[in-house]
């Protein structure tokens, strides 16, 4: 340890800055700030050859449960990057199974000579459009949500739940069985189909794996309007594919929830450090030690941020006069956040247990913050901030997040250079920083993961100020991604993206590395004329004159 004294002081300026980005967010005309990325190929598109007269008329043949809009679709235009509109032709609103695979079907049957393409769209939540098929067909999956959830209580139990359902409504239904999933988000209100679209971590992700680590079987319609079933035993190659493989094999229907009991409550604990590389010590030990905390995350403090100042500060310590004045002095600290499962029986054994494994850590002794809320407060504690910046309107602006996989022999010089260099003010939002062991990973599905068995999952939640020209600006941070992305690629780092943003294909093929040829050998096989997640940008459906 051995760290210098820390300086505390009551901090008002926060406050201030917040008052003057609520008040710089409502300048009129200022959210056109829309980066024009290299998008031409897809805003250049020829008109597609069947209009959208054409395609009412062919749609509206098909007999659905559910129903077809054609107008005021702006909404699916939109995600929560706040960066991408690509408006579509029609939004499907399915009542079944049916209405999505009849869709496709219909789609795949007109082959080549029809541009249509088909985005399911979760809630939305991507950051650069990944959900959005400009002039083609968005599904709103949240029509399907409720679709009969079925919990399975047993030796094994699970939940079968639509691919549109939000996690937080499946925490609320397992609950009521005493079970939950075990891997989570940060964030509940996002669907089934969208996170296992990707992998789905946060702090359990070292023990359990990610979401797409604890799922037993999906239903899904492929490309060409099929309805599989597919577990480790039956469509083998179709499950994985689907799982972290970004939308492009097929659209979960259904997805079969590994569960186990869970908590009422949880100790929340947050401690703070002034070395990285003490921070990342003690994280390290952590995720491979024996009856360790349940959920295992970090964070970044430059000057402050992060701390408190931030949409996870649904946090409140039992002590918050200290943490109110707890002040960085401008400096950049890690902040180590560990949570521990208990019920009110065990209340002594728990203490006992977290005071065993925080002996062994080397954070600054003055900085244990501990709170105490129950399982559910402590797994929705995103939405909290959500309604808080909502309400200000800073909910609904523009995310320019970059998330990594950064191996764990390359850590310091990624932090060395990253937060000692390009982010030395400010850093816009969250970072997130912890590591994982990937030996406790499926590695079978589609995500792509460094080579290492260990490493660390790095998020830069950023937020844009609609309107400024400043460092909380647009331009700024997308300058500053790009800055980071450089580094990382001229390092050679032998860093992955998650949520992964490329604009060519060549980028893609690079991602993906030596699981390339599958991906390329599942596309065809699922589908083959390339209708499925446009907005992710890895193909253009073939058309027949190109
Ligand atoms: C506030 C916030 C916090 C987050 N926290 C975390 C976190 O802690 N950990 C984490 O891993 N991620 C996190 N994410 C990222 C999130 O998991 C992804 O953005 C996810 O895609 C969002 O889910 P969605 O339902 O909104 O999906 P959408 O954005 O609607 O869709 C994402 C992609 O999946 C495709 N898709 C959607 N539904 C289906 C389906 N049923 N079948 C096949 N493909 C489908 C879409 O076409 C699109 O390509 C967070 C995002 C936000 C906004
Ligand atoms: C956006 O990109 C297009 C095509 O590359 C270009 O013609 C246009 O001038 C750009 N617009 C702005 C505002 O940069
Ligand atoms: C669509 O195409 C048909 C012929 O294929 C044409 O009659 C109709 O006017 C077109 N509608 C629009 C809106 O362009
Ligand atoms: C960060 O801290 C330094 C040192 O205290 C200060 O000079 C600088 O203005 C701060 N930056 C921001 C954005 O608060
Ligand atoms: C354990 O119990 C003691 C005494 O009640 C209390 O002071 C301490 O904060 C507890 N520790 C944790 C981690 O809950
Ligand atoms: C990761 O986990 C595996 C299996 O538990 C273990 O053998 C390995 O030592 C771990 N790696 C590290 C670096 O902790
Ligand atoms: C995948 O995991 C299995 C079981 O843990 C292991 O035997 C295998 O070597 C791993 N394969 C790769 C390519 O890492």
């Amino acid at each position: 340890m051995g760290s210098p004294p820390l300086i505390f002081l009551k901090h008002n300026i926060i406050y201030l800055k917040v008052f003057i980005i609520f008040f710089l967010s409502h300048v009129p005309n200022g959210t056109n700030l829309c980066p024009n990325h290299s998008l031409a190929t897809l805003k250049v598109q020829r008109p597609p050859r069947l209009n959208s007269t054409n395609i009412v008329s062919s749609l509206e043949t098909l007999g659905l449960d559910g129903y077809f809009s054609f107008e005021n679709n702006h909404h699916a235009a939109k995600d929560f990057g706040n960066m991408y509109h690509f408006l579509p032709s029609a939004v499907l609103h399915p009542k079944s199974v049916p209405d999505i695979s009849n869709t496709i079907r219909h789609i795949y049957e007109m082959g080549s000579a029809s541009e249509l393409t088909v985005a399911a769209r979760g809630h939305g939540h991507s950051t650069q459009g990944q959900a959005q098929a400009h002039q083609g067909v968005v599904i709103n999956m949240e029509s399907l949500q409720r679709l009969e959830m079925q919990v399975h209580i047993g030796k094994t139990p699970y939940v079968d739940v639509s691919g549109g359902e939000l996690w937080i409504n499946i925490l609320h239904e397992t609950l009521k069985h005493g079970l939950a999933p075990k891997s989570w988000t940060d964030y509940l209100h996002l669907t089934v189909g969208g996170t296992l679209s990707n992998a789905g971590i946060s702090g359990q992700a070292f023990q359990h794996g990610p979401q797409i680590s604890n799922v037993y079987q999906l239903e899904v319609v492929t490309g060409k309007g099929e309805v599989v079933t597919c577990s480790e035993k039956k469509n083998t190659d179709l499950f994985y594919g689907v799982l972290g493989g970004l939308g492009q094999f097929g659209i979960i229907t259904r997805a079969r929830i590994s569960l186990g009991p869970a908590p009422k409550m949880v100790k929340w604990i947050r401690v703070l450090y002034s070395d990285f590389s003490t921070f990342t010590k003690d994280q390290e030990q952590l995720i491979s030690s024996e009856n360790s905390f349940d959920y295992i995350e970090g964070f970044i403090i430059i000057n402050r941020t992060g701390l408190l100042n931030n949409w996870r500060s649904s946090f409140r310590p039992k002590d918050p006069a200290q943490a109110n004045q707890f002040s960085s002095d401008g400096r950049t600290l890690y902040c180590l956040e560990v949570v521990k499962h208990f019920n009110p029986d065990d209340t002594k054994t728990v203490n006992q247990s977290i005071e065993n494994l925080l002996s062994k850590l080397s954070y600054i002794p003055s900085t244990l913050f501990l709170s105490e809320v129950s399982y559910v407060e402590f797994l929705d504690r995103v939405h909290v901030s959500e309604k808080k910046l909502q309400a200000k309107g800073l909910w609904e602006i523009p995310h320019p997040w970059l998330n990594f996989f950064v191996p764990k022999s390359r850590i310091s010089d990624f932090a060395e250079e990253i937060f000692g260099n390009i982010l030395t003010d400010t850093s816009n939002g969250p970072i997130l920083i912890y590591p994982v062991n990937q030996s406790k990973w499926n590695n079978k599905t589609s995500l792509v993961t460094p080579d290492e068995d260990v490493f660390y999952l790095v998020a830069f939640l950023t937020s844009a100020m609609p309107s400024s020209t400043g460092t909380d600006g647009l331009a700024h941070i997308l300058n500053q991604n790009k800055r980071i992305l450089d580094f990382c690629a001229t390092a050679e780092l032998g860093i992955k993206q998650y949520l992964p943003h490329y604009n060519t294909q060549e980028e893609w093929q690079a991602h993906f590395g030596p699981h390339w040829k599958v991906f390329v050998q599942r596309k065809s096989a699922y589908d083959p004329l390339a209708i499925l997640a446009p907005g992710q940008r890895i193909y253009r459906k073939a058309t027949r004159t190109s």
